[in-house]
């Protein structure tokens, strides 16, 4: 037997035909003569409709919220059900009867999290999973038109890419190792033989801030590549993120305006984004009355209030190297400034991080002996660059992070199946 899908039936040429099709009982109604059951299935959500005295009548009576079944009856246009079409059913077949579901009307945030296993079946949750899926091929997509090969990066690690206080220790047999904060160093590695090489993989950080925009968990995307500079970083990450903008927008738009959201805005996102210097940056935000001085790093509140000031994505370049990491190349002329770049979007601050990487062994070394690290974890780091270095540049872009911009979702957590935070890493 084969079964027809929700969206085929609202979408194709199905009036007066009879179906066969499976789902979960989303919402049941009853009148004196007749149950309403509101079905879904990946694909959407139908109005079916049981009359009193058909074959499928005690069964439509049984059958509880959440339950699961096959049925079969004749598709009908119905101006009044969801997606303007209803099924006229005959028979029913349940196949798991469902106990009292919990999740009911407005029952709080901390209870839905209780219950993610059941609250990942609800109508937003599909949606948001659905587009986040489209958003990672999206991204794939991408980087491979544009050449990049993707590796897999290890996720046990010796020494920390992004400074040690977020670092999580794993027990490995009976030494210590890491979990990576990024694939970077390892990406740094393959461009001597790739050239051009992308990671999507998770990250980890021992976040013990507890805020909207932080995970423990999170999904990177990191491309890495040589013969190229700080300009380059900026042109490929404006040219990513519009790209994906648009590809939701085209491909995504019944989600979108489920979500409530504007396709349109979407589209509206477009190269060339605004880019000022961290030098701006601090005079835009002493202007607002922030108490920042230069060499201070911007926390949430800056980049947020620095955000107001432009409608979409924009740059901050050129920071002072002390708040960077040991691996940003310097200005030959300018030894206090790190070739690094922050995309920041509106009401979340930071997207992305990348820039230029420091390829001349020696000036690695000293960085590296600046920033308090111990040369001995870094030898294969610095290694590489005796053998044939040349200018590569890199970045990381948050895919959680970019989610929930796009969609306009206060929290983090709601963009990705089992979020992990300081508190959380349960279901
Ligand atoms: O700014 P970060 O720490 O930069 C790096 O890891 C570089 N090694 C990337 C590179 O150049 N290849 O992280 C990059 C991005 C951030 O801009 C943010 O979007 C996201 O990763 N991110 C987080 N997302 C969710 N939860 C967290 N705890 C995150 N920490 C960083
Ligand atoms: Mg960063």
């Amino acid at each position: 037997m084969s079964f027809t899908t929700v969206k085929e039936i609202l979408t194709g040429n199905y009036e007066d035909e009879h179906v066969f099709m499976r789902g979960w009982v989303y919402r049941k109604r009853e009148s004196k003569k007749t149950i309403f059951l509101l079905i879904r299935d990946a694909t959407g959500i139908i109005q079916s409709t049981i009359k009193e005295g058909s074959k499928a009548w005690k069964e439509a009576q049984r059958i509880t919220i959440e339950s699961s079944a096959s049925l079969s009856g004749t598709v009908r246009k119905e101006k009044r059900a969801p997606g303007e079409y209803e099924i006229t059913v005959d028979e029913i077949a349940i196949i798991g009867l469902a106990e009292k579901f919990p999740i009911a009307k407005d029952l709080s945030e901390e209870f839905l999290r209780d219950v993610r296993h059941l609250w990942l079946r609800s109508r937003k949750m599909n949606l948001i999973m659905r587009i986040r899926s489209e958003v990672l091929w999206a991204m794939h997509s991408f980087f491979r038109e544009r050449g990049f090969i993707e590796i897999s990066p290890p996720m046990f690690i010796t020494s920390a890419c992004e400074g040690g206080a977020t670092l999580f220790s794993a027990k490995y047999f009976d030494r210590d190792l890491y979990l990576t904060q990024s694939a970077q160093l390892y990406s740094e590695i393959l461009i001597y033989s790739l050239e051009k090489v992308y990671t999507c993989a998770p990250s980890f950080r021992a976040e013990k801030s507890r805020t909207i925009r932080h995970l423990t968990e999170y999904w990177h995307v990191e491309p890495e590549w040589a013969f190229a500079d700080l300009n380059d970083v900026m042109q490929i990450e404006e040219e990513l993120v519009s790209f994906v903008c648009k590809r939701i927008a085209e491909g995504c738009s019944k989600e979108l305006e489920e979500l409530k959201v504007d396709p349109g805005e979407l589209i509206k996102i477009k190269p060339p984004f605004p880019r000022i210097t961290y030098e701006e940056a601090v005079e835009r935000l002493q202007r607002k009355g922030f108490d920042i001085t230069w060499g201070t790093d911007m926390g949430f509140d800056e980049e947020k209030a620095l955000a107001e000031d432009f409608q979409g994505p924009f740059f901050v370049y050129d920071y002072p190297k002390e708040i960077k990491a040991f691996y940003c190349k310097t200005y030959r002329d300018k030894p206090g400034i790190a070739m690094s770049v922050d995309m920041l979007v509106p009401k979340i601050g930071e997207l992305t991080t990348g820039g230029a990487r420091e390829d001349d062994g020696t000036e690695l070394t000293k960085r590296i002996e600046e920033s308090g690290l111990s040369l001995e974890d870094y030898e294969w780091y610095v290694d590489m660059r005796r053998y044939g270095t040349v200018p590569h540049v890199g970045f990381g872009l948050g895919v959680e992070r970019l989610l929930m911009w796009m969609l306009g979702l206060n929290n983090i957590i709601d963009t990705i199946p089992f979020p992990r935070t300081m508190r959380r890493s349960y279901p």
